[in-house]
């Protein structure tokens, strides 16, 4: 039984994750969605619980997924899942260049536990969550790009369109 995680901020998650990590679930045989409560350098539009949620309504369909909130190393979340494997989607080189150093540095901290990417599928290769939140800052269409209740509550935070700010999702 290999189990995999898959950590991320999910602020909010898009079409680019579903598409990474049920590729994931094909690939092993229990993947463990790890959103991360707090994390670095970034503050988050959405709270951990409502990105959890979002998560799972947007997985729900995939039976070997699970989802869990984690605020230690992505290596020490991998041991508490009893994880061998982190996924990590890849879009651009951008992407290439930061999970180069996260691979070093997780490699570092535990030697035995594999790092396997999967490329994002040519439709989503290029969506993001800041693009995603950008665009709905703005009032343009985002439903092609993320699961419908991300939508409509990204819709629900800006209702004005005009780029301001958010009303707030954090009470
Ligand atoms: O979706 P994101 O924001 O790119 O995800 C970032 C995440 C959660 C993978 C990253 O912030 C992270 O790894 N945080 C935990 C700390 C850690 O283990 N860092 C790697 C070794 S320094």
């Amino acid at each position: 039984m290999i189990t995999a995680i898959c950590p991320g901020s999910f602020d909010p998650v898009t079409n680019g994750h579903v598409d990474v990590i049920s590729r994931a679930a094909r690939t092993f045989d229990r993947v463990v969605v790890g959103v991360v409560r707090d994390p670095q350098h970034k503050a988050t539009l959405l709270p951990i619980d409502e990105r959890v949620e979002l998560v799972r309504d947007a997985l729900s369909g995939v039976p070997n997924v699970e989802v869990d909130v984690f605020k230690e190393l992505v290596v020490d979340f991998a041991h508490r899942w009893d994880a061998k494997v982190i996924v990590k989607g890849l879009r651009v080189i951008s992407d290439f260049e930061y999970e180069f150093q996260m691979n070093q540095l997780n490699r570092t901290l535990d030697p035995t536990i594999e790092t396997v990417y999967v490329m994002a599928s040519p439709q989503v290769s290029f969506v993001s969550s800041s693009g995603v939140k950008e665009i709905a800052a703005f009032g343009g269409d985002i439903a092609a790009l993320v699961p419908p209740a991300v939508a409509r509550r990204l819709k629900e935070l800006f209702p004005d369109g005009r780029g301001g700010a958010p009303l707030s999702a954090q009470e």
